[in-house]
């Protein structure tokens, strides 16, 4: 019985919050006007819309279904030894997962009865996941948090799960879903301009507000744990957070965009990348920017990189 109430830490406190927050449902939804919305879509905005959302629904899928070893993972690391609690993360983690079920839930419902298909496949092509870095890979994540709980080394689990919350919630949630979220932002927002109207796909914008709700949750929760495994073992920032970060800076920020043309007019991508650049020092500066060699100032350590190439 490890857990003390009265010494509740940072992922308690974060689950007590999701009690409150996350209990939306995507069936309380009205869908009617944004059918009506996605008609006013030319072929090429469905499209381009399309691709963003399906990345959402299979990576939304994708989380959902590999999130359970980690609770294993940590279940498996002697609590005593632990600067945390891992009693209370394995609560949050038990809270994480139905929302992020739920979030799968609602996409597959709004591709049903909005976008009248459930086949994501045609929009991914050319997509992101074939630039590295995708959902896809969580599912090898999984097994490598596996093969370490095996193992009985304490050092190994530490590194398997670091290099876990850091793929799961410190590059795919914080940075890609982030990163989505700009997307819709912006496509929503030119298209209810080009149509002369305050809001398009009203129900989507709410629905999607309440996930973003929930990620900023889960982000708060992996980059607190990132911070008390750094704390466990000092040298996992330069043997796995490091390598971890530079990879996703190279096939992403550093990469051509993915996309040449765009069918919203006045999209700006480069707007993201600035964004998502600030995103990524917030998670550095979570852990400890003084903790890390090359990243700790990551917009000097981008023009580093691209004064080299
Ligand atoms: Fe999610
Ligand atoms: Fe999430």
């Amino acid at each position: 019985m490890p857990i003390e109430y009265s010494q509740r830490e940072k992922s308690y406190e974060l689950y007590r919050k999701g009690k409150r927050e996350g209990t939306w449902d995507p069936d309380d939804y009205d869908l009617e006007g944004d059918r009506a919305d996605w008609q006013q879509f030319s072929e090429d905005e469905q499209h381009r819309f399309l691709a963003t959302c399906s990345g959402f629904y299979d990576g939304e899928e994708d989380v959902t279904r590999t999130l359970a070893p980690y609770m294993m993972a940590l279940d498996a690391l002697p609590n005593e030894e632990m600067p945390f609690d891992t009693v209370q993360e394995e609560m949050y983690l038990a809270q994480q997962v139905y929302e992020e079920a739920k979030h799968t839930d609602l996409f597959s419902r709004y591709f049903e009865e909005v976008f009248e298909t459930q086949d994501t496949e045609p929009f991914r092509e050319g997509g992101y996941q074939e630039q590295g870095y995708s959902t896809d890979d969580l599912y090898d994540t999984a097994d490598e948090l596996m093969a370490a709980i095996d193992s009985g080394d304490r050092t190994e689990l530490v590194y398997a799960l670091g290099e876990a919350y850091l793929n799961y919630m410190g590059i795919i949630e914080a940075q890609l879903a982030r990163g989505g979220y700009l997307t819709f932002d912006q496509m929503i927002e030119l298209k209810a301009e080009q149509m002369g109207r305050d809001v398009v796909l009203e129900s989507f914008q709410e629905a999607i507000g309440k996930v973003r709700q929930d990620e900023t949750r889960h982000i708060e929760n992996g980059r607190w744990v990132l911070q008390q495994l750094a704390e466990a073992e000092p040298d996992i920032v330069a043997d796995v957070y490091e390598p971890r970060i530079e990879e996703y800076v190279e096939n992403r920020l550093l990469a051509d965009p993915l996309y040449d043309e765009q069918p919203f007019e006045g999209y700006d991508q480069r707007k993201i990348g600035k964004q998502v650049t600030q995103y990524l020092q917030d998670t550095i500066d979570y852990i400890g920017a003084d903790r890390f060699e090359r990243y700790g100032d990551v917009r000097a350590a981008l023009k580093e990189r691209q004064a080299a190439d």
